[in-house]
């Protein structure tokens, strides 16, 4: 038998035999579009990696764009569909950035092989190779995702917010099926990327926050005024905001967290002993693992959802 051929084979039985036990990642697997499409990961890294090397602040966009899709009706591509009152038009996706770099990944696929890939699996190759661009560990991609019909703003409640109290986060983890640990090593997806000021800034003034190392509170002030713009951005890595690298948990310990969400982290007992555990290498391999777990959210596989043809609309 061909190669490709006996591992779809492979990958369809492993289908069955995880579908017949229940399991919950009902049987994605990484060679999913090796007979079928098995250019699909070859043509998202190339568009994806044209993008970062034109402008590298897009990797954090999709990262977070593709954990706002998995908290959100599983990861199903919901955060992608376009029209009023949709998860995409809600509070907490209005910064999301890359869009415009998952529909030009899925233009190219639908030019190769019609009707195959679908936008979910598209997201979270992508997601993946913006890490690896920005110098995080590699990992394989189980695929087979198919993508959702429906998207429903007020649904985008079930992400965590910036003043969500280590309880909060944990529950909101939980519910996706994800342990204190995903959440640690999770958040450390902060490691890339910015935020704006009005998530932060009464840790700054009116809400002083006594957590913040005192001698990097002028420095905060500097970058977020008090009435100024809410919308001006500011790295939650300082010093490192385009690298994929262990110092945002180096930055908590020294009281150096943006968001309170991020140093209660460090402040919670419970949540403690995992940030001083990615203050050593542990830290790229466990977040690859833990990614996998959260691409692996609520998908629909089989004959459930559809394979999107544009993935701002439902077909
Ligand atoms: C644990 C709870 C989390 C909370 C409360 C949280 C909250 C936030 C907030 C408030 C921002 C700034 C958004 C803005 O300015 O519009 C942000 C940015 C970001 N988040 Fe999270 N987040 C969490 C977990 C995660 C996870 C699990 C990931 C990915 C694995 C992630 C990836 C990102 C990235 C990459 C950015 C920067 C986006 C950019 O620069 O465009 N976050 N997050
Ligand atoms: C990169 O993208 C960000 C966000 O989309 C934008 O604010 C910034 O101006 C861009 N930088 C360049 C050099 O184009
Ligand atoms: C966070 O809490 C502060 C008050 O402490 C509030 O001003 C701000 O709007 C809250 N932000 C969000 C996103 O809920």
């Amino acid at each position: 038998m061909e190669g490709s051929k006996r591992l779809f084979l492979v990958c369809l039985l492993l289908a069955l035999a995880t579908a017949a036990k229940g399991h919950g990642d009902h049987g994605m697997c990484v060679e999913f579009y090796s007979t079928s499409c098995p250019q699909a990961e070859s043509i998202v890294r190339s568009i994806v990696y044209s993008h970062l090397r034109k402008n590298i602040s897009l990797a954090a966009g999709i990262l977070r764009m593709h954990f706002h899709d998995c908290f959100v009706r599983g990861c199903d591509a919901s955060v992608l569909i376009d029209g009023p009152n949709t998860e995409r038009r809600a509070r907490p996706n209005l910064n999301l950035k890359g869009y415009e770099v998952i529909d030009e990944a899925k233009a190219q696929l639908e030019a190769a092989c019609p009707g195959v890939v679908s936008c979910a699996d598209i997201l979270t190759l992508a997601a993946r190779d913006s890490v690896v661009w920005s110098g995080g560990s590699s990992w394989e991609v189980p695929t087979g995702r198919r993508d959702g019909r429906v998207s429903v703003g007020s649904e985008a409640s079930t992400l965590p917010g910036p003043n969500d109290t280590v309880a909060v986060q944990t529950d909101k983890f939980k519910a996706k099926g994800l342990n204190v640990q995903d959440l640690v090593v999770l958040a450390g997806g902060h490691t890339i990327g910015t935020s704006a000021c009005q998530f932060f800034r009464d840790r700054l003034y009116s809400a002083r926050d006594p957590s913040i190392d005192s001698a990097f509170v002028p420095t905060l002030q500097a970058l977020c005024s008090q009435d100024g713009d809410g919308t001006k951005r500011v790295a939650l890595d300082t010093g490192s905001e385009n690298k994929f690298d262990n110092s945002y948990f180096y930055n908590l310990r020294k009281g150096h967290g943006i968001l309170r969400s991020d140093q209660v982290l460090w402040t919670d007992p419970s949540t403690k002993p995992y940030v001083q555990r990615y203050l050593g290498l542990a830290f790229k391999y466990e977040f690859a693992k833990s990614m996998v777990k959260m691409g692996n959210i609520e998908v629909l596989t089989g004959a459930n959802g559809e394979i999107r043809k544009k993935c701002s609309v439902i077909n």
